[in-house]
């Protein structure tokens, strides 16, 4: 079977990542992570994507006066590396116009609720704020919108204790098995 190419991008933790870059290298999905992408070069995943030897584009916004130019410098590393799909996982950053003509219905995203529920940033706390008892996680192709695009999986994760924290911990645990699955699915094809 042919390997995907795929870069992950990444502004955070990177455990989704990590989860990621195990699940290919030991064949589980059929891709290659032939780049991580961050607009954050301080964030803790680029000591993950060193450590695992897959090469980083670092690139900043700050370096650049508007987003079509940090996108288009984003493109031109996502090309020279034959980048074919874009793997969002912790990308705290709008995909814009550029990158999405470049890679139409070739970008997938991860996000911590059960969409259309609890879009945007903080979708854990603001599940707790209201108070609800099952929350979850969808992975989802990406649009032009905050977390819209059609959903590939989802699955529920209970709140636990009323509290953002153990919550989370739930989360990022599914999280990390459903990536895994949705991608080895949608690549084997
Ligand atoms: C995850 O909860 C993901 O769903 C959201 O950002 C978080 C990233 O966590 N979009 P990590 O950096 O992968 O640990």
């Amino acid at each position: 079977m042919s390997k995907v190419k795929i870069a992950v991008f990444a502004s955070g933790s990177g455990s989704n990542f990590a989860a990621l870059a195990e699940a290919c290298e030991a064949g589980r999905i059929p891709a290659e992570i032939v780049l991580m992408v961050t607009d954050k070069p301080n964030a803790f995943v680029n000591e993950r994507a060193s450590q695992a030897g897959i090469p980083i584009a670092a690139i900043s916004p700050r370096d650049f006066d508007s987003k079509q130019s940090h996108e288009q410098a984003i493109l031109e590393a996502l090309q020279e590396a034959q980048v074919e799909w874009l793997v969002l996982a912790g990308y705290m950053r709008l995909i814009g116009a550029d990158l999405l003509g470049a890679y139409p219905e070739r970008i997938i995203n991860i996000h911590p609720s059960l969409l259309p529920s609890f879009p945007g940033k903080d979708a854990i706390g603001q599940a707790v704020a209201a108070g609800v008892k099952v929350t979850g996680v969808t992975v989802h192709l990406v649009d032009e919108g905050m977390d819209t695009g059609p959903i590939l999986a989802q699955q529920a994760v209970n709140v636990v204790n009323g509290d953002a924290e153990q919550t989370a911990t739930a989360i990022h645990a599914v999280e990390h098995e459903l990536y895994t699955a949705t991608l080895q699915n949608l690549f084997k094809k």
